[in-house]
Protein backbone atom coordinates (compact mmCIF):
# COMPACT_ATOMS: atom_id res chain seq x y z
CA UNK A 1 0.00 0.00 0.00
CA UNK A 2 1.28 3.39 -0.60
CA UNK A 3 2.53 5.25 2.42
CA UNK A 4 -0.13 8.45 1.90
CA UNK A 5 -3.03 6.04 1.84
CA UNK A 6 -1.49 3.69 5.06
CA UNK A 7 -1.26 6.48 7.19
CA UNK A 8 -4.53 8.38 5.99
CA UNK A 9 -6.21 5.18 6.88
CA UNK A 10 -4.23 5.04 10.12
CA UNK A 11 -5.89 8.31 10.94
CA UNK A 12 -3.12 11.14 10.55
CA UNK A 13 -5.31 13.14 8.16
CA UNK A 14 -6.92 13.02 4.95
CA UNK A 15 -4.53 12.20 1.83
CA UNK A 16 -3.80 15.78 1.35
CA UNK A 17 -2.45 16.43 4.78
CA UNK A 18 -0.39 13.12 4.99
CA UNK A 19 0.64 14.68 1.70
CA UNK A 20 2.20 17.70 3.10
CA UNK A 21 3.44 16.06 5.95
CA UNK A 22 5.43 14.00 3.93
CA UNK A 23 6.66 17.18 1.94
CA UNK A 24 7.38 18.97 5.83
CA UNK A 25 9.97 16.06 5.85
CA UNK A 26 7.83 14.67 9.00
CA UNK A 27 7.73 11.00 8.20
CA UNK A 28 10.96 9.43 8.41
CA UNK A 29 12.59 5.91 8.97
CA UNK A 30 14.18 4.88 11.96
CA UNK A 31 16.93 6.26 11.21
CA UNK A 32 15.66 10.04 10.43
CA UNK A 33 15.85 9.66 7.27
CA UNK A 34 13.29 11.16 5.61
CA UNK A 35 10.43 8.96 3.70
CA UNK A 36 8.98 9.93 0.52
CA UNK A 37 5.24 8.91 -0.83
CA UNK A 38 6.11 6.27 -3.00
CA UNK A 39 8.67 4.73 -0.97
CA UNK A 40 8.33 1.24 0.47
CA UNK A 41 9.13 0.08 3.75
CA UNK A 42 8.71 -1.92 6.32
CA UNK A 43 5.76 -0.56 8.45
CA UNK A 44 7.40 -1.22 11.85
CA UNK A 45 10.65 1.42 10.49
CA UNK A 46 7.92 4.18 10.17
CA UNK A 47 8.63 7.24 12.64
CA UNK A 48 6.20 10.28 12.13
CA UNK A 49 7.55 13.58 14.26
CA UNK A 50 10.08 10.67 15.61
CA UNK A 51 7.16 8.40 16.74
CA UNK A 52 6.47 4.84 15.56
CA UNK A 53 3.62 4.43 13.27
CA UNK A 54 0.20 3.09 15.12
CA UNK A 55 -0.05 -0.59 14.59
CA UNK A 56 -1.49 -1.67 11.26
CA UNK A 57 -4.64 -2.60 10.88
CA UNK A 58 -5.37 -6.31 12.67
CA UNK A 59 -5.60 -4.26 16.35
CA UNK A 60 -6.91 -5.73 19.34
CA UNK A 61 -6.95 -3.30 22.50
CA UNK A 62 -7.31 -4.06 25.88
CA UNK A 63 -9.85 -1.33 27.81
CA UNK A 64 -9.84 -0.72 31.27
CA UNK A 65 -13.71 0.56 30.49
CA UNK A 66 -14.34 3.16 33.72
CA UNK A 67 -17.91 3.81 34.90
CA UNK A 68 -19.72 6.72 33.35
CA UNK A 69 -18.29 6.27 29.41
CA UNK A 70 -20.64 5.00 26.87
CA UNK A 71 -19.29 2.60 24.06
CA UNK A 72 -21.26 4.37 20.96
CA UNK A 73 -19.70 6.65 18.76
CA UNK A 74 -22.85 8.99 19.08
CA UNK A 75 -23.55 9.80 22.26
CA UNK A 76 -23.09 13.42 23.16
CA UNK A 77 -21.57 12.26 26.38
CA UNK A 78 -18.14 10.35 27.28
CA UNK A 79 -17.43 7.73 25.06
CA UNK A 80 -14.71 4.95 25.19
CA UNK A 81 -12.86 6.27 22.15
CA UNK A 82 -12.07 9.76 24.08
CA UNK A 83 -10.01 7.59 26.22
CA UNK A 84 -7.70 6.67 23.10
CA UNK A 85 -5.23 8.86 21.07
CA UNK A 86 -7.93 11.12 18.32
CA UNK A 87 -6.19 8.78 15.75
CA UNK A 88 -8.11 5.81 16.64
CA UNK A 89 -11.01 7.37 15.79
CA UNK A 90 -10.08 7.88 12.40
CA UNK A 91 -9.06 4.82 11.17
CA UNK A 92 -10.06 2.27 8.03
CA UNK A 93 -11.26 -0.46 9.12
CA UNK A 94 -12.49 1.23 11.81
CA UNK A 95 -12.23 -0.03 15.36
CA UNK A 96 -15.19 -1.25 17.38
CA UNK A 97 -15.68 -2.18 20.60
CA UNK A 98 -16.23 -5.73 20.61
CA UNK A 99 -19.91 -6.16 22.25
CA UNK A 100 -20.56 -3.18 24.72
CA UNK A 101 -20.97 -2.60 27.97
CA UNK A 102 -23.48 -0.55 29.42
CA UNK A 103 -21.84 3.11 30.49
CA UNK A 104 -22.61 2.24 34.06
CA UNK A 105 -20.47 -0.68 33.68
CA UNK A 106 -16.57 -0.96 34.70
CA UNK A 107 -14.40 -3.30 33.16
CA UNK A 108 -12.79 -5.42 30.62
CA UNK A 109 -13.71 -4.04 26.98
CA UNK A 110 -12.20 -5.27 23.67
CA UNK A 111 -11.75 -3.33 20.60
CA UNK A 112 -10.80 -4.22 17.34
CA UNK A 113 -10.68 -3.44 13.68
CA UNK A 114 -10.68 -7.16 12.29
CA UNK A 115 -14.37 -7.99 11.77
CA UNK A 116 -13.68 -12.00 11.64
CA UNK A 117 -12.44 -11.78 15.04
CA UNK A 118 -14.73 -9.41 16.66
CA UNK A 119 -17.55 -11.77 15.66
CA UNK A 120 -15.57 -15.36 16.99
CA UNK A 121 -15.56 -13.09 20.19
CA UNK A 122 -19.03 -12.14 20.21
CA UNK A 123 -20.37 -14.95 18.53
CA UNK A 124 -22.67 -17.41 21.41
CA UNK A 125 -21.60 -20.43 18.72
CA UNK A 126 -17.85 -19.70 20.40
CA UNK A 127 -19.32 -19.98 24.39
CA UNK A 128 -16.55 -17.71 25.39
CA UNK A 129 -17.25 -17.10 29.18
CA UNK A 130 -17.52 -13.56 30.09
CA UNK A 131 -17.35 -12.79 33.96
CA UNK A 132 -18.83 -10.38 35.87
CA UNK A 133 -19.08 -9.19 39.43
CA UNK A 134 -22.09 -7.21 40.63
CA UNK A 135 -22.65 -5.24 43.99
CA UNK A 136 -26.35 -5.54 44.37
CA UNK A 137 -29.18 -3.77 46.57
CA UNK A 138 -30.92 -6.66 48.40
CA UNK A 139 -29.22 -9.86 49.50
CA UNK A 140 -29.28 -12.71 47.63
CA UNK A 141 -32.28 -15.16 48.10
CA UNK A 142 -30.02 -18.40 47.99
CA UNK A 143 -31.60 -19.33 44.87
CA UNK A 144 -29.97 -17.52 41.96
CA UNK A 145 -27.64 -20.35 40.84
CA UNK A 146 -30.20 -22.63 40.75
CA UNK A 147 -31.91 -20.35 38.51
CA UNK A 148 -29.58 -18.58 36.53
CA UNK A 149 -28.12 -22.26 35.76
CA UNK A 150 -31.30 -24.13 34.73
CA UNK A 151 -31.09 -22.73 31.29
CA UNK A 152 -35.18 -21.58 31.35
CA UNK A 153 -34.96 -18.11 32.44
CA UNK A 154 -36.77 -16.36 30.17
CA UNK A 155 -36.78 -12.44 29.99
CA UNK A 156 -38.93 -9.87 29.09
CA UNK A 157 -39.72 -9.73 26.01
CA UNK A 158 -37.45 -12.22 24.92
CA UNK A 159 -38.46 -15.16 22.64
CA UNK A 160 -36.04 -17.62 23.95
CA UNK A 161 -34.95 -18.60 26.96
CA UNK A 162 -30.91 -17.95 28.71
CA UNK A 163 -28.26 -20.16 28.49
CA UNK A 164 -27.39 -21.66 31.43
CA UNK A 165 -24.79 -18.77 33.32
CA UNK A 166 -22.43 -20.08 36.32
CA UNK A 167 -22.96 -18.30 39.93
CA UNK A 168 -20.71 -17.37 43.12
CA UNK A 169 -22.05 -15.73 45.63
CA UNK A 170 -19.19 -13.60 46.71
CA UNK A 171 -20.94 -12.24 49.35
CA UNK A 172 -24.23 -11.48 51.12
CA UNK A 173 -24.77 -8.61 48.40
CA UNK A 174 -21.85 -9.46 45.96
CA UNK A 175 -21.70 -12.30 43.04
CA UNK A 176 -19.87 -13.56 40.43
CA UNK A 177 -22.01 -14.45 37.40
CA UNK A 178 -20.36 -16.28 34.24
CA UNK A 179 -22.44 -15.93 30.56
CA UNK A 180 -21.84 -17.13 27.70
CA UNK A 181 -23.92 -14.98 25.90
CA UNK A 182 -24.66 -11.49 25.45
CA UNK A 183 -27.96 -10.20 25.69
CA UNK A 184 -29.13 -6.30 26.22
CA UNK A 185 -28.42 -5.21 30.03
CA UNK A 186 -28.10 -9.03 30.60
CA UNK A 187 -26.95 -9.07 34.10
CA UNK A 188 -29.50 -6.04 35.30
CA UNK A 189 -31.88 -8.30 33.74
CA UNK A 190 -31.28 -11.43 35.37
CA UNK A 191 -31.22 -9.83 38.91
CA UNK A 192 -33.82 -8.20 38.28
CA UNK A 193 -35.70 -11.49 37.18
CA UNK A 194 -35.24 -12.84 41.34
CA UNK A 195 -36.41 -9.60 42.67
CA UNK A 196 -33.04 -7.86 42.77
CA UNK A 197 -31.38 -4.55 41.82
CA UNK A 198 -27.84 -4.62 40.07
CA UNK A 199 -25.97 -1.48 41.97
CA UNK A 200 -22.28 -1.93 40.44
CA UNK A 201 -21.36 -4.16 37.70
CA UNK A 202 -17.68 -4.52 36.71
CA UNK A 203 -16.42 -7.22 34.23
CA UNK A 204 -13.19 -8.75 35.24
CA UNK A 205 -12.29 -11.66 32.01
CA UNK A 206 -13.38 -12.31 28.56
CA UNK A 207 -12.44 -15.87 28.05
CA UNK A 208 -9.23 -16.31 29.86
CA UNK A 209 -7.97 -12.89 29.63
CA UNK A 210 -8.53 -10.26 32.52
CA UNK A 211 -7.58 -6.85 33.55
CA UNK A 212 -3.99 -7.69 33.57
CA UNK A 213 -3.42 -4.47 35.81
CA UNK A 214 -4.73 -2.02 33.57
CA UNK A 215 -6.32 1.02 35.83
CA UNK A 216 -9.59 2.58 35.07
CA UNK A 217 -9.50 4.32 31.88
CA UNK A 218 -6.17 2.91 30.91
CA UNK A 219 -5.90 0.50 27.30
CA UNK A 220 -2.88 -1.26 25.47
CA UNK A 221 -2.23 -3.81 22.75
CA UNK A 222 -3.32 -7.13 23.45
CA UNK A 223 0.29 -9.20 22.85
CA UNK A 224 0.35 -12.98 21.63
CA UNK A 225 -0.06 -14.01 25.31
CA UNK A 226 -3.09 -11.90 25.66
CA UNK A 227 -4.80 -13.95 23.06
CA UNK A 228 -3.43 -17.40 24.29
CA UNK A 229 -5.47 -16.53 27.24
CA UNK A 230 -8.51 -15.10 25.36
CA UNK A 231 -8.99 -18.60 24.33
CA UNK A 232 -7.57 -20.48 26.74
N1 LIG B 1 -24.91 -7.01 31.48
C1 LIG B 1 -25.40 -5.80 31.79
O1 LIG B 1 -26.48 -5.69 32.34
N2 LIG B 1 -24.65 -4.72 31.51
C2 LIG B 1 -23.45 -4.79 30.92
O2 LIG B 1 -22.81 -3.75 30.69
C3 LIG B 1 -22.95 -6.05 30.59
C4 LIG B 1 -23.70 -7.15 30.88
Amino acid sequence: MKLVKLLANLGYGSRKQVALMFREGRVTDAHGEVLYADDVVAHETIRVDDEPLDPAPGLLLLLHKPVGYTCSTKDPGRVVYDLLPPRFRLRNPVLSTVGRLDRDTSGLLLMTDDGALLHRIISPRSKLPKVYEATLAQDLRGDEGAVFGAGTLMLESETTPLAPAGFDALGPRHARLVLHEGRYHQVRRMFAAVGNHVEALHRTHIGGLGLEGLHPGQWRIATEEDLAKLWH
